[in-house]
């Protein structure tokens, strides 16, 4: 059986990826490996926790000698590596954790996949999971492309292109095989309330207000996470060695538009007035170095891989509204104790 490791499976994207490959390829054993930070969460998976072909494995991508050992003892054929730090605000008031586990952390993966896989690099491969973030940030108009230069501008951004530039270097030197793809803004199912859409669907079930940084003008490309999973599916299986791809939705709004939408259908969803819940929205002190505008052209992934992503946003928004509603629980656990402390923290300064 193909061995794949999956690192951050117990994350957001990560757990969709996990069942997936989980589900449809059932001649694979696949590994989750995945430190159970705050953003981890095995309650992510229950539904493929006892499959014969799933295994977790509790462990911290930036210990090496941890890893090295997993490495020698399990000869993974192939990572799909999605674990990260990945919340810019927390990179602005803590960079040092998105170096250790996005840029260290990378290292140690891609050190002992070449230490396992040297000498016999077939039907082996490194997949380095990745964000548009890393190509700065885009005026009013034009897209990003797999040939933009990189521009990073966010601790956690230049901690992405590094790893990035890391995994293209062992390609280059060593010979490792490599695929990599960047992509746009996730939201779904399973997303930590930290991020912009999540947050603002439990601050409305809460009646708190929902924090717009500046003017609410930013632009994002939204893509639903069931499609960037089948996005990773389809460049694992059919990428070609050493390519990059750029993932998208199509999809761009500002962020106020985008709250305002999700203001409504929440209204609907909780059967009260159109109109209830955008009073919550809050305008407050941006934050710092705050890219203007992300799109993503997925012209390559569509034209050689024959992805598009499935759902219309508003599909996507409706979908993600009823998960968080009928998931009460999750959201009760996941913002119980240290994040709870954090989040407040933050509001406080804004
Ligand atoms: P997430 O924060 O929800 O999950 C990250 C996972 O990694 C968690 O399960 C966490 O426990 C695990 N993890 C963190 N540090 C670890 C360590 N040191 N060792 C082992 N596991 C560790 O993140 P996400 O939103 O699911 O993003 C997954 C990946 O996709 C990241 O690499 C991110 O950069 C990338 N990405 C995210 C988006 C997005 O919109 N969320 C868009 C494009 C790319
Ligand atoms: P976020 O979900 O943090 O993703 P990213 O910073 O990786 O794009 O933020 C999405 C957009 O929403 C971004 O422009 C910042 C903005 N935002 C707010 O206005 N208020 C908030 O409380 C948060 C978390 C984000």
């Amino acid at each position: 059986m193909k061995k794949v490791l999956i690192t951050g499976g117990a994350g957001f994207i990560g757990s969709h990826v996990v069942r997936l490959f989980v589900n449809q390829y059932q001649d694979y054993l696949i590994y989750n490996l995945d430190a159970l930070t705050y953003a981890g969460n095995l309650e992510n998976l229950t539904d493929v926790e006892n499959k014969s072909n799933y295994k977790f494995i509790k462990g911290d991508i930036t210990d090496g000698d941890f890893i090295n050992d997993l490495f020698s003892d399990i000869q993974f054929d192939a990572v799909i590596h999605l674990a990260a730090e990945s919340h810019v605000d927390r990179s602005i008031s803590d960079p040092l954790s998105f170096i250790n586990t996005n840029i260290i952390g990378t290292v140690n993966l891609l050190n002992a996949a070449k230490s396992v896989w040297e000498g016999n690099w077939s039907d082996r491969l490194f997949y380095h999971v990745s964000t548009d973030e890393v190509y700065g940030s885009l005026g009013d108009t034009g897209f990003f492309v797999e040939s933009t230069s990189y521009d990073p501008k966010s601790p956690y951004s230049a901690s992405k292109a590094s790893s990035d530039h890391l995994v293209r270097a062992y390609g280059n030197t060593y010979g490792l095989p490599y695929v990599i793809s960047n992509c746009s803004n996730n939201y779904g199912p399973n997303q930590f309330p930290e991020k912009l859409i999540p947050l603002c669907i439990n601050n409305i079930k809460n009646n708190k207000p929902l924090p717009i940084y500046g003017k609410g003008e930013n632009i994002r490309d939204w893509l639903y996470v069931k499609d960037h999973a089948t996005a990773i599916d389809n460049v694992f299986h059919k990428g070609e060695n050493g390519e990059t791809y750029n993932i998208g939705g199509h999809n761009e709004w500002t962020n106020i538009d985008l709250v305002r939408l999700l203001c409504d259908v929440m209204d609907e969803a909780l059967e009260q007035e159109i109109g209830t819940s955008q009073k919550l929205i809050t305008f407050v002190k941006d934050r710092a170095g705050h890219d203007l505008r992300y799109a993503i052209d997925a012209s390559k992934i569509d034209k050689e891989l024959s992805w598009k992503p499935s759902l219309t946003f508003e599909e996507g928004i409706k979908k993600t509204v009823k998960w968080y509603l009928d998931n009460e629980s999750w959201l009760d656990h996941v913002t119980s104790g240290k994040y709870q402390q954090y989040y407040q923290s933050q509001y406080e300064e804004r």
